[in-house]
Parts: C-alpha cells; structure tokens; sequence
C-alpha cells in the first residue's frame, strides 16, 4: 500500500528550517497550521508573511486522494496532460457508486455489474499512471486514509469535502474540485488563499455517554454552517490529547458541515498509538523526531487569544451527548432538551431507522461502544424498536469487527450490515417506501443532514448524533428517549436502564483483514491501455482543447445573458446528471439550463439567432457550433458561485462558446475557467450589462495585445444598426495568459512534456 516513508522523510526534512525561516517573517509563535503551511509552499520560500483571508498563495500537497465519482473527470484531464506518472503519491477510492439496497455481498455485486465501465476505466487508468486503486467494496475513502495514508504534518487534498478527516492525524487535509487534483497530479502548484484561524480549546474529558461526535455537533451549534468559511479549525488543550485519533478524525470530518477550509489536531500520544497500531510505526519513529514542528509554539497555545481569528473553549467534561436536527447539522441539541424540541416542533417521535457508520463514524473505538449497548438490548431482553444498520468505513474495521463478534452482536438485534462504502450517507439507499414521501424519523452517524439527503424523501426528518446515542435510540425506538435518563419496558415487562456505553480505541488482538481490497499500480505503466468503450454513456476520452487563433474575437452571438445568480448548479445541474460525470459531451446537455435568460425570465430557452426561434440553451450551442460561429455568455454579480465543480467551465468550452462576460466572479471558478482556456472577463462598469441585447454581434478586441493589467475592448453591434462600446477587465496573470493561447492550462503541461 505503499504509504511512502521516503516521501514522508523528504517533507521532515524541510520542517526545521522553513518553520524557523517562517516564524522569523511571521514575527510571533506559530500555531500548528501556520508550521504546516509554511512548510508546503510551492516556491520553498519563506520570508514572505501571508495575510489571513487575503493573500492567494501556492502550495505543494504530498497526496492526492480522489472518489470513484469525482475522480472520473479528474483522471479524464489528468490523461490531457501527457505525463507518464502522476506527479504527487495519489490514490482513487470506490465508495460513492454502490446503492444499498439488500446488504453488504449483494449490493457489492450489482454494483460490480453496474458500474462495471467505470471501475474498469478508474482502475486502468490508476494502473497506468502509479495510482493506488481501492476497489469496490475495500471502504470509503477518508477511513482508508486514515487508515493507510494520513501522516502528521502532511498536506493533501481530495476531491471530496470529507477530506478533512485526515485533520485527526495532524494532516492538513482539503476538499477540492477534480481539476485542482488534476493539476497537482500534473505536477502544478495548488493555489489556496491563505486561511483564517479559528482555534478550539477542548479541556476536561470525555465520559460516559458523551463522545468526539459531540464535540463537533456543539461546535456546529456555535459556529453554524457558515462559521467556519474561509477558516481552519486547530483544536488543542490537555482535553484535545484525551481523543483517539479516529475520535479527532471525527470531528475533523465533520468541519466542513461549519463550512471550514479544514480542521486539524495535533500531534500526540493517541496520534502515535494508532499509527503504530495501523501498521505505520516507522511514520510516528519520524514524527516522534521532530514532535516539536507538530504542534502549534507553546505560547500560542498558553494565550490563543493572541494568534488565532477566533476562540472557543469547550470542556469535554461538562459536554452532554448531543443531537443535531433536522435538515441541518448545526440546529444542535444537547440529549436533555432533544425530547422537549421533538414535541415541541411537532417532529415524527418515532425512529423508523438507525444508522450508524459512515467516513465520519466507523472506527473501532465508535463500532465496540455502539456494540456495547446492542448486547446489552440482548442481555436486557430489549426488543430493538427502530430498523439498524451498520456502514463500516474500511475491509480492515470491517474484517476486525467481524472477528470481534461486533457484526454477530448487530446482527442478533436484528440490525443489517452493509456494504463497507457511502450508501445512505450520499442518498445511495433503496429505502422501502421512501418514494410515498411520509413524514418520518431516521438518525445517522454521519455527518450531512440536508432534506432529501438519505434516502431522497424530503420529508425524512434525519438527525445527526453519536453512534452511541444513535444505537440507543434505534432500541428504544423513540427521539425522545433519553439514554442518561430514561428507561425502558423489556420483553418480559420489566423496566430496565442501558447502562452507559463501553469499548476499545483499537483492537486488544490488533487490526486484521484478509483482502483489504486495493490494487498496486503497475511499475511501468507504460503499456496498460486505458479501458473506455467508445460506445459508453457514462465516460468519454477527451480530446484537447484548440489553440488560440492569434486573433481578437469577432461576431460573437450572445447565446445567453444571464439574469441574478448563476451559481455552478444553474451552469451544469448535478442530480440525475451526476451520472455523466465522466462524459464531456452528454453532461454538456445540462449546460446553463439553470441560468434565468434576461428576456423572458425563463430557465432554458434562449433565442436562437440563425432560425430566430425559441430553444433550450444547450440545444441552441450546439446550433452554433455546427455552423461554426462563436458565441458569449453575460452573467450578473458573483458568478459560477457554488461548488468548484470543473465541469461548469468545461461544458461551455467543450460546446464552443469562446467568453464569459460577467459583472464578477467566484473566484474558483474564474481560475476553473481560466484553466481551460475560455475568456473570463468582467465589466469595468456594471452598468453595461444593461447595453447588451439580444440580437447583438459582439466583439472583444485588444486580445492581440492581452497582457498583464491591460483592458479589453468590448464592442456591441445592435440589431438597428447602432453600437456600443466599453472597457472590461481581467484577472489574467502572465502563465494564465499562456493558457488561454494554448487553449487550456493541460495543453502546456503536454507541450512541455514533449519538449
Ligand atoms: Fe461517503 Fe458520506 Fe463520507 S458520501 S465520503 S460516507 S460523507
């Protein structure tokens, strides 16, 4: 599995002298995320001192991991750029494609069948290139690095938001879109504005009912799904070096339910014993020597106050269980007022299902307590009210469980065990009933919440808590029953009390698994043929985007002018289209048909200007296309906000239209657009979006001159005659420049590759 002990010395190394380096240009202490990216940036240089929320600054990750779903168009551009290898260790992960529906074997076998074209491209293509390739059914990708590849001051990015799960194991760890994947994989920098810094001192200890879940279930109560945007989350204090690690992965997991860049913990005696404990002790012989990088400067942590944005001080003593609800994970509820909230807001009281599991909530230490409390149901004579079932997060928590008499223990109470991957936690649930949209009840282990989420039901109440209070609650089959407090009538009629829950951090006996389902990339990869049917709908090789033509932009037809927001779920809607994920050409048919039209108000239907006749947006580009002539969109303020979804700058290039003329941008999707070599530019007066018409030809002169700073000429023909005429700007730095004349960021990469 390869977790690449070289690479992990080669990144030691360089600590001592970029910290010092750094902490001397900062001019005070540093925290631990501070040292982290100090010594990631991409230029090695570290006299520079970054200002927090502003300054956009490169950096170098050691790792790319990437999900089965998103790693299609990822790995799909990563092809575009004409490297023999991936530049960075990297890893795909199948997890997100399996629907549960009967259980673990049977689920994983129709999936096999079902998405048999992706996974044979996914683990070709990892093949050819030096990625590590986890198969179907081997576990969902944040417990597999955990697992295998997290290390102590690492950096890594994933495209997924749970990445910051790796945060446990003192790794920053960032979700992202497949396109900056596909650059670090590249061998690219990875630009990131330089976060803010929201600090969390956890004192006391846990006890009792009270688990790391609840941690992070108060801090979303705190901090809300907005509170931690644009920010990194360093937990530290005497309470922080009582968690497990998978308890700090957690909480770091669910860091981006506050909207956090990510979260993170540092090094210490638990992160130690689970890396010895998964097999990787030579890592934490390396961390043990230079322990002192691995953790924020002393006085930090002694007046955090001084060093971070924002404080929170939490006493893990005084915690109550919590449960966070519904349809959002911050509306958060301590256990001794949930019951009082269900009746209250009128909420299903009865549970109709318990889930526990997930990336967020699979551990060893989360899978033996929640056991604990089932074999006391079977102890106690309890008949378990509400459906259960158990997602393990890896073969490895799977097979050690297992061999622990855990999933005996589940299954006795009736529970089910599925597949060892994403399932109900990403909607991927054939939930009996779950179209008749009844009101109803579930709590999850897992950490999103959202309406529709589980099981596609929008009135599925679903709650977010331990796996502790989630088993309880699933045997009393009630929200308002209170597991500290409450008792229950068993079957022979008698009341009786769960006593609190118990369990192991790791396994006396030690991990164990049989297969745990990943596949080496080849040594050479040099002759494996990447697998992708030309007759598939679901993938589709790429082919390179066309270069430049030397000339400035002339009679371009406006296909759409855009009216209020146009965030990138109006520019390439997800839903049933996620299956397309990996086919340019077909996921183009959702392109822009969220965006509202200025003329008529209406979503998907723009004027066709060669039949003057009324059609769906990207019915009418491919009009164009056809006949040759190049097209602009307009938009309004902020956008391609959203996600950093590729596919909403690739679909618009892919079907030829050339410009993307808006009052501002996302950011993100300025440089998505940029990267593929489409003109992103924007009005220097907004007010000029008012001069643009329907029928009008559009001109974007100066291109021949593009440079630094420079405005391009905006020129509009009107219909009757009469023109238009206006500056707009550009953010184009000079190698942004080069991408737009090569025509993509990839075709550079390739160029140089073949030179
Ligand atoms: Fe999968 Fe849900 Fe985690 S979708 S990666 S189990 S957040």
């Amino acid at each position: 599995m390869a977790f690449d002990i070289e690479m992990i010395k080669s990144v030691y190394q360089r600590f001592e002298s970029r910290i010092d380096a750094a902490r001397k240009s900062v001019g005070k202490p540093l925290t631990l995320t501070e040292k982290i990216l100090y010594a990631h940036l991409w230029s090695g240089e570290t006299n520079t001192a970054y200002e927090r929320g502003q300054d956009y600054v490169d950096f170098a990750p050691d790792r790319v991991a990437m999900q089965d779903a998103t790693a299609q168009m990822a790995l799909l551009q990563f092809m575009q750029a004409g490297r023999p290898q991936v530049a960075v260790p990297s890893t795909v992960h199948c997890d997100h494609l399996i629907q549960a529906k009967i259980g673990a074997d049977a689920d994983l076998a129709i999936a096999n069948e079902q998405n048999r074209e992706v996974y044979d491209f996914l683990a070709s293509v990892s093949n050819k290139y030096g990625i590590g390739f986890w198969k179907p059914g081997a576990g969902i990708i944040h417990q597999v690095v955990l697992e295998n590849y997290a290390f102590p001051g690492g950096m890594m990015i994933g495209t997924d938001s749970h990445t910051p799960n790796a945060g446990g194991l003192g790794m920053i760890a960032i979700g992202v879109g497949g396109a900056d994947a596909c650059d670090v994989m590249a061998g690219l920098p990875w630009e990131l504005k330089f976060p803010k810094l929201i600090g969390v001192k956890l004192t006391g200890k846990l006890s009792g009912w009270t688990s790391a879940k609840d941690v992070i279930l108060k801090v979303a109560g705190i901090l809300t799904v907005k509170g931690g945007t644009g920010a990194i989350v360093e937990y530290f204090g005497e309470g922080a070096r009582t968690l497990s690690a998978t308890g700090k992965g957690t909480i770091c997991n669910m860091g981006a339910e506050i909207g956090a860049t990510t979260s993170i913990f540092g090094y210490d005696e638990k992160s130690e014993a689970y890396l010895r404990g998964t097999e990787r002790g030579d890592i934490a012989d390396l961390a043990n020597q230079i322990k002192q990088h691995l953790t924020g400067d002393d006085e930090v942590y002694q007046s955090p106050e001084l060093y971070f944005d924002q404080v929170i001080e939490i006493n893990l003593s005084e915690l109550e269980p919590h449960v966070n609800g519904p349809f959002t994970p911050d509306l958060a509820w301590p256990i001794s007022k949930f019951a009082a909230a269900v009746k209250e807001n009128n909420w299903p009281d009865k549970l109709e299902v318990g889930l526990i599991g997930s990336c967020t909530n699979s551990s060893y230490e989360d899978i033996s307590r929640a056991a604990s409390l089932a074999q006391q149901a079977l102890e106690k004579n309890l008949v378990v009210q509400s459906e259960y079932t158990v997602t393990p997060g890896s073969e490895l928590v799977r097979y050690t469980i297992e061999r622990d008499g855990f999933l005996d223990t589940f299954e006795k109470i009736g529970g089910s065990v599925l597949a060892n991957a994403c399932g109900p936690c990403i909607g991927q649930w054939a939930r009996h009933g779950a179209d008749k949209k009844e009101r109803n009840s579930i709590v999850t282990s897992f950490n999103r919440n959202f309406a529709k989420r589980n099981d596609g039901n929008p009135n599925t109440h679903a709650f977010v808590a331990s796996p502790e209070i989630t088993t309880a609650l699933a045997i009393a089959g009630k929200l308002s029953f209170n597991p500290l407090t409450d008792t229950l009538t068993n079957s022979k009629g008698e009341q009786v009390k769960l006593d609190e829950p118990s369990g192991l951090e790791m396994p006396t006996k030690g991990f164990a698994v049989e297969d745990a389902g990943y596949q080496a990339p080849a040594e050479n990869g040099e002759n494996v043929q990447v697998i992708v049917s030309p007759t598939s709908d679901r993938l589709q090789l790429l082919d390179p985007f066309k270069p430049w033509n030397g000339q400035d932009l002339i009679g371009l037809r406006l296909l759409i002018k855009a009216e209020g927001k146009c965030t990138t779920d109006h520019i390439s809607m997800a839903g049933p289209w996620l299956k397309y994920r990996g086919h340019i050409d077909n996921i183009s048919n959702n392109m822009l048909i969220g965006a509202i039209n200025f003329v008529n108000g209406k979503a998907d239907s723009v004027k066709n200007q060669l039949t003057g006749e009324y059609g769906a947006v990207p019915a009418t580009q491919r009009a164009y296309k056809a006949a040759g002539i190049d097209t602009i969109v307009i938009g309004d303020e902020n956008y391609g906000e959203g996600s950093s979804r590729e596919h909403a700058a690739m679909e618009p290039r892919h079907l030829g239209v050339r410009v993307i003329l808006v009052k501002s941008f996302a950011r993100i999707h300025e440089t998505n657009l940029k990267k593929q070599g489409m003109l992103g530019i924007t009005f220097e007066n907004p007010n000029d979006y008012d001069l643009v018409q329907e029928d009008d030809r559009i001109d974007i002169i100066g291109l021949t001159e593009f440079a630094v700073g420079q405005q391009l000429t905006v020129v509009l023909h009107h219909a009757d005659g009469t023109t238009d005429s206006f500056k707009v700007n550009h953010t184009y730095n000079e190698p942004q420049i080069e991408w737009f004349k090569a025509g993509g960021a990839l075709n550079i990469i390739r160029q140089n590759q073949l030179i």
